[in-house]
């Protein structure tokens, strides 16, 4: 049993990466801060490396240490800049927009792969303190063979979740924000070129884009 195609429940219960039983209950506001959380949600023990799939700003900021980086793919996944951001590219007055995944059967949402030291998700974990839990999911590598890795996700009952909002007016959104990892709109940016190198065709993400040129008046 993969998980495979199941949603969120099924992906906890991979069994390579148990999530520890006792918090199979979660609050349903969760607090914003979810690194405790996260702490409690998969067992390491006799582990030396896991892999971490990123989708977002993982794949272009890479601030720790990996043993190996593979371009790679999760199925039934899209990405979507539903997620607010009061930590990283915006702040409580004016948070920007960051991204989480949201199920879509049939989607193919290319990322990159990283394996790395357990304790590496100790600086994940605060990374991706704003809402985002850690979520077991089967990947395929591009270039060929299957894992099994970790996605952080932040699913609509977490407290900065903004959710839908017409494309253009993301984009206005985050052309305003910035915050202590830099401005919104380079999230962006850097987001989409590393789409256009991994070969990911993610419309949400290019026509946010494309609204965010035409208002900053870049060149496309
Ligand atoms: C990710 O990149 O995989 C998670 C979302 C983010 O940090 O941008």
């Amino acid at each position: 049993d993969t998980g495979a195609g199941k949603g969120l429940a099924g992906r906890t219960a991979v069994p390579a990466l148990h999530p520890v039983s006792c918090i199979l209950y979660l609050p349903s506001v969760m607090t914003l801060d979810t690194s405790e959380l996260n702490k409690t949600r998969h067992d390491f023990n006799g582990r030396d490396s896991v892999w971490l799939f990123g989708y977002g700003s993982l794949i272009f900021k890479a601030d720790f240490p990996f043993l190996e980086r593979r371009p790679a793919s999760i199925e039934g996944w899209a990405r979507r800049f539903w997620q607010g951001s009061h930590d990283h590219r915006g702040t409580p007055e004016r948070p920007g927009r960051v991204l989480t995944l949201v199920e879509s059967p049939g989607t193919v949402c290319a990322g990159m792969a990283y394996r790395v030291a357990p304790s590496v998700f100790e600086h994940l974990d605060v990374r991706e303190k704003n809402g985002y839990l850690r979520f077991a999911t089967p990947m395929t590598f591009a270039d060929g063979g299957h894992e099994e890795g970790l996605v952080y996700i932040a699913t609509e009952d977490n407290e900065a979740f903004l959710g839908e909002a017409p494309e253009a007016d993301i984009a206005r959104q985050i052309a305003l924000a910035t915050g202590p990892s830099g401005p919104n709109s380079e999230y962006l940016l850097r987001l989409a070129d590393s789409l256009r190198q991994l070969g990911d065709d993610c419309s949400h993400t290019f026509a946010i884009e494309a609204c965010l040129r035409a208002e900053e008046r870049l060149p496309r």
